[in-house]
């Protein structure tokens, strides 16, 4: 049996000491606020067994990870439906890239750059009666864990200097693809990328993935078939132009947040998430990505 504590407990002391830490997102001003000395993990296993190190049940912004959450509420929504709208090739380009959006005829690559994401939640919006409610729910069932909130003071943050984001959204609604207002839409969407949730909450969140749609509470939240999509997704789109650097070193689903955390799994074996505030060049975990690859190499364990 995998002696997951003890790689993780070497990990963890490596990460901690690390010089190189990468540099905290300051484009939202609030998430230039967190220390970059931060450092957690946290793995469940099948068989629910949990391991952890670090600042690993210390709150912080998930960010993109949201993503790929609101893109399990959207499928169980409307399914396949998704699929006219949004495509499932990865991008090669930044996050907050927009030049391939508009060559494509507003049709972004894939869910998870912004332009994807914001496409879903304008899904979402459509679809929910009360949209940050609804939402905000799903992610405690999910997870079962009530105290999960919105970050109202990042959300602020975020919506003041995201210009960026107007401007997917505009170019997005010149084009037909978004059905409700860029406001509202994007109001959603600063939300649902503030949620706060410590390493733990997150492999709980993330726990379906590895378990074939079923959660640590025996609930069947996705179909085999979708479960497969979406892993996919992340594996190919999850970090960005990184992402054949992750499938490379790590060799796993996963998904980053600019708030420094990335979450990712091994089909039936494990779900982890990692914290570590500095960023890389393109946007992803330093340390975060280092650890994984740590893991899966010390483990001998990875999809390939
Ligand atoms: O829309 C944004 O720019 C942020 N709310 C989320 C970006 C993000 O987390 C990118 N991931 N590494």
């Amino acid at each position: 049996m995998t002696d997951y504590q003890t790689i993780i407990d070497t990990i963890g002391a490596q990460c901690r000491q690390s010089m190189d830490r990468g540099k905290v997102a300051n484009y939202i001003p609030e998430l230039a606020k967190v220390s970059d000395s931060k450092f957690g993990i946290h793995l469940v296993d099948s068989n629910k067994n949990n391991y952890r190190a670090g600042h690993s049940d210390e709150a912080f912004s998930i960010q993109s990870i949201s993503k790929v959450l609101s893109l399990v509420l959207a499928f169980t929504l409307v399914d396949n439906a998704i699929l006219s709208r949004v495509d499932v090739e990865p991008s090669g380009d930044p996050f907050n890239h927009l030049s391939l959006l508009e060559f494509e005829n507003g049709i972004p690559r894939n869910p998870l750059i912004n332009a994807g994401a914001i496409v879903v939640a304008d899904i979402l919006v459509t679809e929910l009666q009360d949209p940050k409610r609804d939402f905000l729910q799903f992610v405690r069932d999910l997870t079962n864990d009530q105290t999960i909130d919105f970050d109202k003071k990042v959300a602020r943050s975020e919506k003041k200097t995201g210009f960026k984001n107007y401007a997917a959204a505009n170019l997005l609604k010149s084009y037909g693809n978004l059905k409700n207002d860029v406001e509202t839409v994007l109001d959603f969407y600063f939300h649902q990328c503030s949620i706060a949730m410590d390493c733990a909450q997150l492999t709980k969140a993330f726990f379906i993935f590895m378990n074939r749609g079923v959660c640590q509470r025996n609930k069947t939240y996705l179909t085999l078939g979708q479960v497969k999509r979406i892993n996919a997704i992340m594996l190919t789109c999850g970090f960005y132009d990184e992402a054949g650097e992750f499938a490379f070193e790590v060799g796993l689903p996963g998904k980053s947040g600019v708030g420094g955390g990335i979450v990712a799994l091994l089909p039936g074996k494990y779900c982890v998430a990692v914290w570590s505030p500095g960023l890389n060049a393109k946007g992803n975990s330093k340390l975060g990505m280092e650890a994984l690859e740590k893991l899966t190499t010390e483990s001998h364990q990875s999809i390939f």
